[in-house]
């Protein structure tokens, strides 16, 4: 497999950015012409960012397994595609090659049909790390089901909230996953989830850990057992379901500054050529590499840089059950090693968090196949930035800052690696088909360098967002009516002297914490379901590994316990509402909250006074009650 569409210099960078916003249709429609088609595309390209209405390659007929899987068997057949390191560094690795993972895909594809999927369904996949989960994913995108991965890391009453939003009538799971030192009981979390959703036909249940399950006769069936039936049938083919370019291939949930996250939905044929096109071209990843992406797929970055860009290229996708600091803070350098990673992609999070532990879980590691090193989810900063290039990368890895979110499928500012320049902490340069522009609040254009804003993209990629699931109005309310005839990102940008970016951060109610996004409406709302809550106000602040940290104001009724059994029966009414991953890393509780006249929380004073500052807290004058910001000031939690 070699990539004709490959950039190699900076030169063909500039040139392929200039044709690529020049003549889109031109541009793509050749890159697309590299992928295995049943049929080709009429138009490339046709759209408007007031709908918004989005359709690539319209007209093109194939499935995206195809392109991930039966198109490379002839001649790499043989090729590891999928490498496996289980959590616990004694249990024997897996390695699937491409024909092995076609194999299975078709058996569990086979599965999925027997069990009644068909296309356009939407199933529901919460797993953990495992070839299963990869292969779930996979199957569904064979039948030409919709798939909607949930992260591990979610509570029943988030599964719940998806299911239905989803109505997604079929689940996979597994009895339970590993994670460092824990063992996750997946499939009683469903269980739960499920009481509020009667319209679930049937799960599929994957071992795991062992831990004992309750399977529901009529609803719950095993894994292994479904298997066995297709064995006994001489394991048959399963023809790949043949979807339209621009059917959903999948729907994943994410925060917003509303209390309810969004089902984002990708459509099948840009979504492929994209994240195909971003793998080879950021990472600039040479066939038989090693690509080690440490994401977990229950996010964007796991689904477009483990799953469907890697496979899509036939490389080697290296997938990682556990964390990355057990059984110690040498676990990726050991996994690095044992399999001689070529590219290693990473979070800022999970640099600072083993950067904490100082340079001995580096000593007597080689590190030596390392060649390029990437990050993404949040803000890298410098210290972090030199750490991974000095330690890891020896100064001898360019590092990729990979810019994009759930919405855009793929990478959309990012440096190229070794081809295009980098600069600490900065995103650099939108990629091929991408027109970042920076706006000011009323929606003008911000030209020239030295200069930040809001980041907007004028113009369409073949992975945009094309709706939000069952509400395109919703879609349209949240990316496409700040700035008409913008997508607007979110995010915060400056452009230095060189036109380089560097994403600042959201600039809307969304916190990044550890690279996880989380609306501070949404942690309100669970907080405010604690019975003593009176209400609640969250902001984010600084947080030295965590990147943010989330910062929880709560009016509280009648204090039963003392305040630290509060604070705790708070957080863990946050984590069964959402998740471990919302939980507040600081609770103060107050007497009032900073409000105008009209009723609106002022956040920028609880947002200054998490950040330390207790003086300057900017006119407090329109505020109905001004008192109450010196009270929140003086009782404010340092520790
Ligand atoms: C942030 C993750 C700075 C940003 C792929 C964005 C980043 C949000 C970077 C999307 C980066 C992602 N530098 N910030 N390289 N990458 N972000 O949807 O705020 O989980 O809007 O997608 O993460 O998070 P999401």
């Amino acid at each position: 497999m070699s990539y004709p569409y490959q950039i190699e210099s900076y030169e063909a960078y500039q040139s392929a950015w200039k044709q690529s916003v020049e003549d889109p249709e031109g541009f793509w429609g050749k890159v697309a012409e590299h992928f295995q088609w049943r049929r080709k595309w009429d138009k490339v390209l046709s759209w408007n960012f007031r709908d918004p209405d989005v359709k690539w390659f319209e007209g093109g007929r194939l499935n995206i397994t195809e392109n991930c899987l039966d198109r490379h068997l002839e001649r790499y057949g043989n090729y590891p595609a999928i490498i496996w390191e289980p959590n616990h560094p004694d249990e024997h690795h897996r390695v699937l090659t491409y024909q092995q993972l076609h194999f299975k895909v078709n058996q569990f594809a086979h599965v999925l049909h027997n069990n009644g999927v068909r296309k356009g369904d939407r199933v529901c996949i919460y797993m953990g790390m495992i070839p299963e989960l990869a292969i779930a994913v996979l199957a569904c995108a064979r039948v030409g089901a919709i798939h909607s991965v949930i992260f591990g890391g979610f509570s029943a009453q988030s599964i719940a909230d998806r299911l239905q939003d989803a109505q997604a009538e079929y689940i996979v799971t597994c009895d339970g996953a590993f994670r460092g030192g824990k063992d996750i009981p997946l499939k009683s979390v469903i269980d739960d989830a499920l009481i509020a959703c009667p319209f679930v036909k049937r799960t599929i249940v994957f071992t795991r850990t062992r831990t004992p399950v309750s399977m529901i006769k009529g609803r719950d069936v095993w894994w292994e057992d479904e298997i066995h039936k297709v064995e006994t049938l001489g394991n048959p083919p399963f023809p790949a379901v043949e979807m339209d370019a621009e059917d959903p291939l999948f729907i994943l949930y994410t925060s917003g500054s509303t209390g309810k996250p969004k089902g984002v939905v990708h459509a099948c044929a840009g979504y492929m050529v994209y994240t195909n096109y971003t793998f080879v071209n950021v990472f600039q990843y040479k066939p038989g590499e090693v690509h080690f992406c440490t994401a977990d797929i229950g996010w964007i970055t796991g689904h477009s840089y483990i799953v469907y860009g890697p496979l899509s290229a036939g490389a080697t996708s290296l997938m990682f059950e556990g964390i990355p600091t057990w059984p110690d803070a040498g676990r990726f350098w050991d996994i690095v090693d044992k399999f001689r990673v070529n590219i290693l992609y990473t979070a800022p999070t999970a640099i600072r968090s083993l950067m904490a532990f100082g340079l001995g879980p580096l000593q007597g590691k080689q590190l030596d196949s390392l060649r390029v090193l990437g990050t993404v989810g949040e803000p890298i900063n410098e210290e972090a930035w030199q750490w991974y290039n000095e330690h890891v990368g020896k100064r001898n890895c360019p590092i990729v800052d990979t810019w994009w979110q759930t919405e855009t499928g793929g990478v959309l500012i990012s440096n190229m690696a070794g081809v295009t320049p980098s600069k600490p902490t900065y995103a650099t340069l939108p990629l091929p088909g991408v027109e970042p522009l920076l706006v000011d609040e009323h929606g003008q254009e911000i030209k020239g360098n030295n200069v930040s804003g809001n980041l907007c993209i004028r113009s369409p990629w073949p992975s945009v967002i094309r709706t939000t699931y069952g509400d395109h109005e919703r879609c349209q309310k949240n990316y496409f009516s700040a700035y008409p005839e913008l997508y607007f990102t979110g995010d915060g940008a400056m452009r230095d002297e060189n036109g380089f970016y560097r994403i600042t951060g959201r600039v809307d109610d969304v916190l990044n914490v550890s690279g996880h996004r989380i609306g501070t409406a949404e942690v309100e709302n669970a907080i405010n379901m604690h019975a003593g809550v009176v209400e609640s106000a969250v902001v984010g602040y600084p947080h030295d590994i965590k990147g943010q940290g989330i910062y929880a104001y709560v009016i509280f009724s009648e204090m039963h316990g003392d305040e630290e059994l509060t604070r705790r029966d708070i957080t863990s009414t946050v984590s069964r509402i959402i998740g471990p991953i919302a939980k507040p890393d600081k609770i103060q509780f107050v007497k009032g909250l900073p409000k105008t006249r009209s009723g609106k929380i002022m956040r920028r004073i609880l947002r200054k006074i998490a950040e330390g500052e207790t003086e300057n807290l900017g006119d407090t004058t329109t505020l109905l009650d001004p008192s109450v910001v010196q009270d929140i000031a003086k009782g404010r939690l340092t520790h």
